[in-house]
């Protein structure tokens, strides 16, 4: 094959086919994707897990599942254990028989053969579904510097801000072949250049910016763009403690999905923000500026996508990216307080929190859980995105307070403290 980038000894004689065929076309498709990207090199995956973003056995899949057992057939498992996404379907989820039939008959047909794939490729362990795989409770938390080969959109773009380690925005299954071959090519995110901000964000708000509107905002300016952002701390403080931890991972995933940001700086903040400050930010990068009037035209620019935009919900999302086990009691707490104020015993539509397994399992062995079951909200560890793809799911009336979620999905977006109303007094 025709090719410009710098391969070593070792790569070249892996796209020579010297580990078998199957390993020589996963080093080829690899070498395709950098080229398209202008990589120079291919260079090493050093964190110690991966993550894939593929976590549904979708019954139309099946080139998926075709070339994955062409992978285990040659006894290509990843080098790194990996976590993967969530899965799409729980009992537990409150559905009805004919969606029940759709998930189980048609849509998610696959799940257990595809489970079985990803154990034989590397898959960590049978609780490691989740987005949020840099939890500490689950414990796929790269380090400062480490080169990674994930897809997951809210994952990377949380690894590179937060974390300060590298990746590009990789499609799922490439994602996989990094990890199998153990390096990636060399462009974008991964290098010192790529990583620079071409754009300054000034936030000049006078409240609080919601962590999901200013992502929001910010993703649909930039797009792809890096983003460096001013004026943030004022509200997020200048320490990466769990609050704020919380709140980038909720702005990330938002910028990650209403645009396509994969990295962003906030300045006095996030590592290399910190490391670096100013010298991060590109010659001649734009400038956007954003207040709460801004904040509040994005807000009101989302379509409702429901036939009947007047009727009340029927069933409420929180959770998408996962909850962290913080967000989870807070929002116990919360949920508990405005039932007791608004004098109801259980929440007023069916209403799921989301998060890890291992989040859940932590969350369940402290005082909170029986709270949080009391109020009627049912804890899951699906990805509301799988559940919402259900076209009977589409018809119903959804809200959330994910941008993602309202991006890809019917669902109606709402700020946290308009889902905490209309969840413990009543519709709007
Ligand atoms: Fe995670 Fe699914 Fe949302 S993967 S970010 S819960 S769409």
């Amino acid at each position: 094959m025709d090719y410009k980038m710098e391969l070593t000894p070792e790569q070249l004689a892996l796209l020579n086919g010297e580990q078998g065929e199957t390993m020589a076309k996963v080093v080829k498709t690899l070498v395709m994707y950098g080229e398209a990207f202008g990589a120079t090199k291919m260079i090493p995956v050093t964190s110690e897990m991966g993550h894939l973003v593929t976590s549904f056995g979708l019954k139309v899949m099946t080139p998926v599942y075709d070339l994955m057992q062409q992978l285990i057939d040659a006894g290509l498992s990843s080098k790194q254990k990996f976590s993967v996404d969530p899965k799409p379907v729980d009992p537990k989820v409150p559905s009805n028989f004919a969606k029940n039939l759709v998930f189980n008959k048609f849509m998610y047909t696959k799940q257990d053969s595809y489970d079985e794939q990803l154990r034989k490729l590397g898959l960590v362990s049978d609780e490691a579904y989740t987005c949020t795989c840099y939890m500490n409770e689950v414990g796929n938390l790269p380090k400062k510097g480490d080169i990674l080969s994930w897809a997951e959109s809210s994952a990377v773009v949380y690894a590179n801000s937060v974390l300060g380690a590298r990746c590009n925005r990789n499609s799922g299954i490439i994602e996989l072949f990094g990890s199998i071959a153990g390096f990636v090519p060399y462009f974008g995110l991964v290098t010192d250049e790529g990583r620079k901000a071409t754009w300054i964000v000034e936030v000049k708000c006078k409240k609080k910016p919601e962590a999901q509107v200013l992502g929001s905002a910010i993703g649909m300016k930039v797009m792809e763009d890096v983003p460096y952002v001013k004026g943030l701390t004022d509200w997020i403080g200048t320490e990466l403690d769990d609050d704020a931890k919380a709140y980038l991972k909720d702005f990330g995933a938002a910028t990650a999905s209403n645009g396509a940001v994969g990295l962003y700086h906030i300045e006095g903040l996030t590592p290399e923000a910190v490391e670096m400050g100013e010298s991060l930010i590109a010659e001649n990068a734009q400038v956007y500026v954003i207040d709460d009037a801004e904040l509040e035209r994005v807000k009101n620019s989302y379509p409702v996508m429901w036939k009947k935009p007047d009727k009340a919900p029927q069933l409420c999302f929180v959770g998408c990216p996962h909850l962290s086990l913080q967000q989870l009691k807070e929002w116990t707490d919360n949920v508990c307080e405005g039932l007791k104020k608004s004098g109801k015993k259980k929440v007023t539509i069916p209403t799921v929190f989301t998060a890890a397994p291992a989040v859940c399992d932590e969350f369940n062995k402290t005082e909170y859980a029986a709270k949080l079951a009391a109020t009627g909200v049912t804890l899951s560890y699906i990805c509301p995105l799988m559940y919402m793809n259900n076209p009977l799911a589409k018809m119903g009336r959804v809200i959330t307070n994910s941008n993602k979620l309202r991006t890809y999905t019917t669902s109606r977006y709402y700020t946290s403290e308009e889902i905490l109303d209309i969840i413990t007094k009543g519709a709007k």
